[in-house]
C-alpha cells in the first residue's frame, strides 16, 4: 500500500469499518460550512527495533482539543479514547512502515452554519514514505494573497476552513512554476507556507516566525526549536520581513507531512548557493534519529504500536 492507495480500514465513531464505508451526510455542516477540525500525524518505521512510532500524540491531541473547543464541535471523543482507536487503526491496517494519520472531528448529519452537534470523528492511517523533496529540496514564491489573520479565521486553530487561503496560495504557486508560497500577512511580514512553517538561517542563526505571526502553532516547529540546538545554533523566533528571505544562507519548509524540506529558491532568486544547506542537512538527521527512536532523550514524545503486539 502506497501513496494515495486507500487503506483497508477507516475508524467512524470509534468503530472500525471498510475504508469505503466510513461516509459523511451530505447535508453535513462539517461539509456544508467547514465546521471540521483535524490532525496529521506521522508514524515512523524503526526497522533495527522492528517498531512504529506515532510521534508527539499528546501534543496532536490537545490541539486537537483546542480547535474543536474554538470551532465548538461538542461531545468529539477525548485524548485517550482517539489515541486508543488510533493505535487499534494502525495496527488493523497492519502498518509496519512510514505512515501518516488523520484524525477529524465534525459536525454531521444536517445542521445550520452555527450547529455544534452531532459531532463525528474519523481516522484514516496510509502509508507515507518520506517526500523525494526532503532530500532535492523546493522552490518557493511569495504568494500573492495574504494570511488569514487571527481575528478573522485563525490559523492557530487546524480546521478545514482555514486551508481555502492554503489552497489559493498553493494553485497560484503551482500555476506559475513554484512547489509552495510564503504567505505573507498584512504587515508584510512571512506568516508560514500553505502547510508548514518556514525557518530561515540569517549570520547563522536560525529564524522563525512567532506563534502571533498567523501560523499553526506547529508540533514540527515546536520539535525544531527544542532540538535545534543539539545540531547546530538555536532558534530565535521573530518576525521575518520580505527581503530577509532573499538574503537568507539557508531555508527550509516543516510540517508533519513534509517533514523538513530545504527551500532551494524564493522568487526565483536562490537561497545560499541554491542548494540544500549545511545546517539543514544536520537539523534533518538530528530530526530523524528523533522520530525513529535514536536519541534516547526524546523517548517520550514516541508512543509505540507493536509494543507487546508483535
Ligand atoms: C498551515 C500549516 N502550518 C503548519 C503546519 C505544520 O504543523 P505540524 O508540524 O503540527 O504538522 C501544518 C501542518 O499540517 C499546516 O497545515
Amino acid at each position: 500500500m502506497t501513496g494515495n492507495n486507500r487503506p483497508p480500514y477507516a475508524t467512524l465513531n470509534g468503530r472500525m469499518v471498510p475504508f469505503d464505508e466510513a461516509r459523511v451526510s451530505i447535508m453535513a455542516p462539517g461539509l456544508t460550512f467547514s465546521v471540521l477540525a483535524f490532525e496529521g500525524l506521522r508514524g515512523y518505521w524503526n526497522a533495527d527495533a522492528g517498531e512504529l512510532y506515532v510521534f508527539r500524540v499528546a501534543e496532536h491531541m490537545a490541539r486537537l482539543d483546542f480547535s474543536n473547543s474554538v470551532v465548538e464541535i461538542d461531545g468529539a471523543p477525548d485524548e485517550r479514547a482517539l489515541t486508543a482507536q488510533m493505535i487499534d487503526l494502525v495496527r488493523a491496517c497492519d502498518m509496519r512502515e512510514d505512515c501518516y494519520i488523520r484524525i477529524q472531528a465534525y459536525v454531521d448529519d444536517w445542521g445550520e452554519m452555527t450547529a455544534t452537534g452531532p459531532a463525528s470523528s474519523s481516522i484514516v492511517c496510509r502509508s507515507r514514505a518520506r517526500a523525494p523533496a526532503f532530500t532535492s529540496g523546493v522552490h518557493f514564491c511569495v504568494s500573492s494573497w495574504r494570511r488569514n489573520e487571527d481575528d478573522a479565521s485563525p490559523p492557530r486553530i487546524k480546521a478545514s476552513a482555514n486551508y481555502l487561503n492554503s489552497r489559493l496560495a498553493g494553485l497560484e504557486a503551482r500555476r506559475n512554476g513554484f512547489n509552495a508560497a510564503v504567505i505573507l500577512n498584512r504587515d508584510g511580514t512571512v506568516s508560514e507556507g500553505p502547510g508548514g512553517c518556514i525557518f530561515v538561517m540569517r549570520e547563522g542563526e536560525w529564524i522563525t516566525s512567532p506563534v502571533t505571526a498567523g501560523i499553526l502553532e506547529s508540533v514540527t516547529r515546536r520539535t525544531l526549536i527544542e532540538i535545534a540546538g543539539d545540531a547546530g545554533p538555536p532558534v530565535i523566533q521573530r518576525a521575518i520581513g520580505r527581503t530577509e528571505l532573499y538574503i537568507a544562507e539557508e531555508a527550509f519548509y516543516c510540517g508533519t507531512g513534509q517533514e523538513i524540506v530545504p527551500i532551494l529558491s524564493i522568487d526565483r532568486k536562490p537561497v545560499g548557493d541554491g542548494a540544500p544547506g549545511a545546517a539543514t542537512r544536520r537539523l534533518q538527521a538530528h530530526y530523524d534519529a528523533v522520530v525513529r527512536g535514536r536519541v534516547a532523550e526524546y523517548g517520550h514524545w514516541l508512543t509505540p504500536v507493536w509494543k507487546d503486539r508483535h
